[in-house]
């Protein structure tokens, strides 16, 4: 397949527009992989999910997925991974527990760009070992779709398996390059995927970790994780979750005073993101109506261990960025 969309490719709106395609690539697959073996890195984003999904369909367990858990994943991910990939499509998935691995690498290490250097290496070695394991590789599978091919060359810049060792030799399989992130959703919707990951909002590959800034520890991660989740349910509950581009909570690295029945604390606040954009280069904020921003201050406050404070970021891009490192 070339690396350039032809003009004549119809855009993929409609279900039997995204039958078509499977059927097409399907077979294709199956032509270039015969019977050899194909690894792929499964994060459980939109455009890994639905290469797992097709590749499945293609030549079923002679795919094998690896589902690194970095620890910097949101609440339920992992296990959503496995339930839907190796319960519900009978995949063959390995599951890398690697959360103390990256967060005792991570320990102590407060520059942004260090932070994302660690995970990036991390990620890298452990998929590696991993691939070591296995015999009879031939093929690597890669998510890549076309705007990444458009803004930053052939490989994903993120969960960059691009850069594994050079003697690990594996030819590339890279069956929805040419789609665009609408279609890649189609796609994944009339393979079957859950909706919940079919539309899910974009997540940086350092995940949690960019949104812990500074040193991460394990406590105020968490409290990041259980705060996104609260406000992913409300926003669902409110019907916002397809509507708002990208929401997030984060929890800096400072405490402040409150006081809880009766008691002073002295604890971190919850700061919550979210925007919306066209292509991220530029975003505004959402306007959330207050009394969700109530059942999300009042839902925060009373379940999140350590968090006496909710503060909503009211800054567009620019001066701010989306994230916070
Ligand atoms: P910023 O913070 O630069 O983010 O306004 C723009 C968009 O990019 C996402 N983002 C990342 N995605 N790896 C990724 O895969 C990263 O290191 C990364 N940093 C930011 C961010 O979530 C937003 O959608």
């Amino acid at each position: 397949m070339s690396d350039k969309r032809p003009e004549s490719m119809q855009r993929i709106t409609t279900a039997a527009q995204a039958t078509a395609f499977i059927d097409e690539q399907t077979a294709a697959l199956r032509r270039q992989i015969g019977d050899s073996k194909v690894l792929l890195a499964l994060s459980g984003g939109v455009d890994s999910s639905v290469v797992a999904a097709l590749l499945v369909k293609a030549v079923g367990k002679q795919l094998v997925c690896v589902h690194v858990n970095h620890g910097l994943l949101r609440k339920g991910e992992p296990e959503q991974v496995v339930k839907v990939f190796r319960d519900e499509l009978g995949a063959d998935l390995v599951y890398v527990d690697a959360v103390d691995r990256f967060l005792d690498k991570l320990a102590g290490v407060a520059d942004p760009e260090q932070k994302r250097k660690i995970i990036g290496k991390e990620f890298i070695d452990v998929f590696a070992e991993e691939a070591a394991k296995l015999d009879g590789i031939k093929f690597l599978a890669q998510g890549t779709i076309y705007p990444d091919i458009l803004e930053s060359g052939p490989v994903k810049s993120h969960h960059n398996v691009g850069g594994l060792p050079p003697e690990m030799h594996f030819e590339l399989v890279e069956p929805i390059k040419l789609l665009f992130k609408d279609e890649v959703r189609v796609v994944g919707r009339a393979l079957g995927l859950p909706e919940g990951m079919v539309e899910r909002q974009p997540f940086p590959g350092p995940g949690l970790g960019v949104r812990c800034p500074g040193a991460i520890t394990r406590d105020r991660l968490e409290a990041v994780r259980e705060a996104d989740a609260i406000l992913r349910e409300e926003f669902a509950a409110a019907g916002l979750a397809g509507k708002v581009w990208q929401y997030f909570t984060v929890v800096p690295d400072f405490k402040s005073t409150g006081v809880k029945d009766g008691l002073r604390s002295f604890e971190w606040p919850v700061i919550i993101r979210a925007v919306n954009t066209r292509d991220a280069m530029t975003a505004t904020v959402e306007e959330i109506p207050y009394g969700l921003l109530r059942t999300i201050v009042a839902r925060i406050t009373a379940e999140v261990p350590g968090v006496n404070r909710v503060l909503y970021d009211l800054t567009p891009k620019p001066s701010a960025t989306i994230e916070y490192e």
